[in-house]
């Protein structure tokens, strides 16, 4: 199982802020099941050129690297992408896209998306084989004209629901909904920390197992 979207790089946004706590947070991953995780770390245009972030994410890395056991899920690194106007332009996003694929993870406005914003998601999405893939869908479904996601989807946008979204009882028939809708193709737990915002992977997959039998949640090939 993989987990395409966490914050367990120590000290570098609002995730885990210790060396200690990215081990808890791996430990549980791996009794839940998850065999490869990305690090997907808040990027901000405002905040940091794509450059500055990429130094700030491997001195990040290199301080939780010692730590990692073999028995611990494959950690690789990504960028949660928070998106803004224009940045299909900008060579250094491209940068983030997650480890060993091109795919961009990005985190996109909650309200209902305008014609340029989806415009500019497509031309992400089809710059020189990069694809995009929509952080936590589920934050913004609501929002969205009926036939949006559908549109993206058919583009090949790849949606990444919450875990939490199916672990947790009130919103469980609306995420098996969109998941048996085609608007969810990965899971990611958004892990933050081992206490207040720990992941729930096992219970997500518990969830869709039961409803759906084995396998519909396959790990995306890259
Ligand atoms: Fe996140």
């Amino acid at each position: 199982m993989t987990d395409y979207h966490t914050h367990i790089l120590p000290g570098i946004d609002d995730g885990c802020q210790t060396v200690e706590e990215s081990v808890a947070v791996l430990n549980m991953l791996k009794e839940q099941g998850v065999t490869r995780v990305y690090a997907t770390s808040h990027y901000y245009s405002g905040q940091n050129s794509p450059e500055t972030f990429l130094r700030r994410r491997e001195s990040a890395w290199q301080k939780l690297k010692p730590y990692l056991t073999p028995d611990m899920p494959e950690v690789l690194l990504g960028a949660e992408i928070e998106y803004f106007d224009g940045m299909s332009r900008i060579k250094g996003v491209y940068d983030l896209a997650l480890e060993g694929t091109r795919i961009l993870l990005i985190e996109m406005p909650e309200e209902r998306w305008s014609y340029r914003t989806v415009s500019e998601i497509l031309e992400i999405n089809g710059n020189s084989g990069y694809t995009v893939m929509i952080a936590h869908v589920d934050r913004y479904a609501l929002f969205q004209k009926k036939n949006t996601l559908k549109a993206l989807v058919s583009e090949g946008v790849i949606m990444q629901g919450s875990a939490d979204f199916f672990a947790l009882p009130p919103t469980r028939k609306k995420a098996l909904k969109m998941l048996r809708k085609n608007e969810i193709h990965v899971l990611g737990t958004d892990a933050h920390d081992p206490v207040s915002r720990p992941p729930r992977m096992k219970q997500a997959a518990e969830v869709i197992e039961k409803r759906f039998g084995e396998g519909v949640l396959a790990d995306l090939i890259v």
